[in-house]
């Protein structure tokens, strides 16, 4: 781990013009600099940057970030490596921070599985290539199979003999851990003494990270599997997790960056085929439904996702279930099914390098599509059959949840709707009620129920696109009032205080909806009280993502809500003079009104409910007390006082 204290150093030095120049010709405008997006293709510039905030945005694409962002999104830096970068270029010594001693020992475990299995490749190779038993039995079956000795060799294939402790003796006589030994897999100790080799007769598989180090190892029976399993995997250890492993991201890494598009396959030896026949943009998932962590990988290197599965239901189910997290990863996702039983291995094999490729570019399905079509077909003319289905596809297009797939989201609407042969309206309004059923899950607030039951009453739709807009708008004015804390916070209020202790006193008995911004809220605070003096940039380099991406919306997209604030002083004839004291006054008052009309409107419907007459009462009181601190702020908001 890299000292806060380096980190702070590295901050301190960072110039934004100077990092991004290396890549980006930038030329001045204004305040700002402006240069051609590296991010994509365009022929006038639209990529600025700002040296006062920091930040860089492009108006074209729109990615937007900070130095560091953007080392790791366009070198595919981790946050440490970048932080390496920056120290090197501005020759800053990297200071390490004392690891405890936990994760001393966890990473000197990790060292040493990495270093047997290092050891047990090596060994696996040279019994494949070198001895009688290796070649006869493991290459001869590969051969068979059409695997060439340069891919073999290049995928580090091996053999493990059928003996029942060849390995096992060779690890104990180079004195490896006998505590770590059964952690890697490789072999077993039986009856308390006798330690034997866990893959004999088995052709070896290692499985490397994305940077090369092997984690672990598939080890696959020869011939066809009767009795034993087919494949036998490494068991979950410090560095083998499972829901992480991308079989092939390492050979695939280069090509999948290049052609901006990863192909998907099950098994390993569909990899290994593909790569045979030159298509090297290609990994395994080993055939289990994806994990979040695997497409986060895939989408370090790309947003176009294609899988490539064997038409049998079972690899395609588990594909499906990965679907609704790809599109939360905002990846492109399409599908191609390889008929007549064929997996991609035995298929390229079958059809040759070119008419594969062929049939890839020609079959590519959309996922949402295909997905919709498969249940369609199902569904036949079962009316129950086909209203679950739209409501499953509603739930589905609902998790496109990010602001720059919204165009991605109307077209799915679009085609969606048609094949359904449904107004396209209503699924608009069914997809914002999943969307809203989860906002309003994920920050633990009451579902609205109320807004369920209309559901099933279909023209009732005016009453649901309020709601929509009522949580848009909730988030603008959260948004708002961190922004006008990170802007000015730290400025005078009055003779006796700061904006930001303005601030903390009027909303000390309100609570942000939006975690992430109750998060930066409170890190602030702490910073505040403790005698820091906080700001935008204290969070941009975050080490969290999430507060860095937010920290980077809220102040690179000064939400429509300020523009308003804006009108209304132009209104006041104030434009030309300070007026950052009237935004932090607009912006936590607008804020606590719209708070207090959202308790208004949860009261209204608690007594819509037939409830006891004694709770009726308290209902009443309640809304008396919030109407009148409702009047109260909109009388002092109608009036702004101007110092
Ligand atoms: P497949 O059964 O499709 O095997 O399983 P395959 O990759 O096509 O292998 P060949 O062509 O028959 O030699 C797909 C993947 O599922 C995992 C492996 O990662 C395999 O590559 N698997 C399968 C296991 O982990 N264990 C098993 O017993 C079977
Ligand atoms: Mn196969």
């Amino acid at each position: 781990m890299i000292s806060p204290q380096t980190i702070e150093q590295i901050k301190n030095r960072i110039d934004i013009i100077d990092v991004i120049g290396e890549y980006v010709k930038l030329k001045k405008r204004g305040a700002n600099y402006l240069g051609l997006c590296p991010f994509h293709n365009e022929k006038t510039p639209s990529f600025t940057v700002s040296p006062a905030k920091e930040l860089y945005k492009c108006f074209g694409c729109g990615k937007s970030g900070n130095t560091i962002t953007f080392l790791m999104d366009h070198d595919k830096l981790s946050y440490a490596e970048a932080l390496k970068w920056l120290a090197a270029r501005y020759n800053i010594e990297i200071e390490e921070t004392q690891v405890s001693p936990e994760v001393k020992q966890l990473q000197q475990t990790a060292d040493s599985l990495y270093i047997i299995n290092n050891f047990a490749q090596k060994f696996f190779e040279e019994k494949l290539f070198n001895s009688d038993e290796g070649l006869q039995v493991g290459m001869s079956y590969l051969k068979e199979r059409g695997f060439r000795e340069e891919i073999i060799k290049k995928f580090q294939l091996g053999y493990n003999p059928s003996q029942r402790d060849t390995l096992a003796k060779v690890l104990l006589q180079n004195q490896f851990s006998k505590e770590l030994l059964p952690r890697t897999g490789l072999v077993v100790l039986r009856n308390e003494t006798e330690w034997v080799d866990n893959y004999r007769n088995r052709i070896i598989f290692p499985i490397h990270n994305t940077t090369g180090k092997i984690i672990g190892f598939g080890a696959r029976v020869i011939g066809k599997a009767d009795k034993a399993p087919k494949y036998i995997n490494t068991p979950e250890n410090e560095i083998y997790v499972k829901s992480k492993v991308l079989y092939g991201s390492y050979f695939a890494r280069l090509a999948i960056d290049k052609a901006d598009e990863c192909l998907l396959v099950e098994g390993y030896t569909d990899v290994i085929s593909l790569h045979q026949a030159g298509i090297e943009n290609v990994v395994a998932s080993g055939g289990t439904s994806l994990t979040t962590e695997q497409l986060r990988i895939i989408k370090k290197y790309t947003s176009n996702l294609t899988i490539i599965y064997d038409g049998d239901s079972a690899g395609v189910k588990a594909a499906l279930r990965g679907l609704d997290m790809a599109l939360e990863e905002s990846l492109n996702v399409k599908l191609v099914l390889i008929p007549d039983n064929e997996d991609p291995d035995s298929y390229v094999n079958k059809v040759g390098s070119t008419a594969f490729k062929e049939f890839i570019a020609a079959n590519k399905k959309d996922f949402i599509l295909f997905q919709l079509e498969v249940m369609l077909k199902e569904a036949g003319n079962d009316v129950n059959k086909k209203n679950d289905l739209v409501n499953q596809i509603a739930d589905t297009l609902s998790k496109i949840n990010k602001a720059e797939d919204f165009t991605k989201q109307q077209d799915y609407i679009k085609q969606c709707s048609a094949l359904l042969k449904i107004d396209e309206a209503g699924l608009t309004n069914l997809v914002n009620k999943y969307k809203r059923d989860r906002i309003s899950k994920e920050e633990k607030k009451l579902p609205f129920e109320e807004a369920n039951h209309f559901q099933e009453q279909s023209s009732e739709t005016s009453y649901r696109d309020e709601e929509i807009i009522l949580i848009n708008q909730d988030e603008a004015h959260e948004r708002n009032v961190m922004r006008v804390l990170l802007e000015y916070g730290l400025k005078s209020w009055d003779e006796n205080k700061t904006m930001a202790d303005y601030i903390f006193e009027e909303l000390e008995q309100f609570h942000f909806d939006n975690p992430q911004i109750e998060d930066i809220y409170e890190l602030y605070r702490k910073a505040y009280y403790q005698g820091h003096q906080p700001d935008a940039k204290t969070f941009l380099y975050h080490e969290n993502e999430n507060v860095r991406n937010l920290v980077v919306a809220i102040t690179v997209f000064p939400h429509e809500l300020s523009q308003k604030w804006d009108e209304v002083l132009e209104g006041m004839n104030i434009v030309n003079r300070d007026t950052s004291r009237e935004d932090v006054f607009m912006s936590v008052n607008y804020y606590k009104l719209r708070k207090i009309k959202k308790m208004l409107e949860e009261n209204q419907r608690d007594m819509e409910t037939s409830a006891p007459l004694e709770e009726q009462i308290r209902l009443i009181e309640v809304h008396k007390h919030l109407k009148q601190v409702e009047r109260d702020l909109t009388a002092k908001l109608g009036t702004v006082i101007i110092k």
